[in-house]
């Protein structure tokens, strides 16, 4: 079984390439997922991609994908500033977890400049659009 790369996005993450387009670009979901999958595969990895507008959804799917996985992408959305058991699954976890959003949070609204992730997380790339999913593939690709 190859190693999996568990990708994990957070609410409203599903209405990518509709929602707010001037800040987080035209770029769908479903394109991001299949250029991320393209990429692990070329790689020899297995990817597990899961969007949920649900914090519970997405701590049940770390417990289970994320335990195994090498390597965790997750983009939380809104939990991002607020998620504290998506915070505390993410902790428990022994892989490499590399947190990542499509706008610079750091240049909009003060309470998008907290992270309850960061501190949990080893990496973070913010304001690159949907490519910095694929950087932060390329540096789990280059850890393994
Ligand atoms: C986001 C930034 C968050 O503040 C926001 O709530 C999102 C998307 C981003 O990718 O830029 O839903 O994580």
């Amino acid at each position: 079984m190859p190693a999996t790369i568990a990708v994990v996005h957070g609410p409203n993450l599903n209405m990518l390439g509709q929602r707010e387009p001037e800040i987080y670009g035209h770029t769908t979901l479903a394109a991001i997922d299949a250029a991320l999958t393209s990429r692990a595969e070329a790689a020899g990895l297995r990817l597990v991609s899961l969007q949920s507008n649900h914090e519970g959804v997405l701590v049940d799917f770390l417990q289970g994908e994320g335990w195994s996985a090498a390597g965790v992408i997750i983009n939380p959305g809104a939990l991002t500033h607020y998620g504290l058991s998506l915070r505390d699954a993410l902790a428990a976890l022994r892989a490499p977890i590399i947190e990542v959003h499509l706008s610079n949070v750091y240049r909009r609204e003060p309470f998008r400049h907290t992270s309850v992730i960061a501190p949990v997380a080893t990496g973070q790339i913010t304001g690159l659009g949907w490519r910095g999913y694929l950087l932060a593939l390329e540096w789990l690709i280059a850890q393994l």
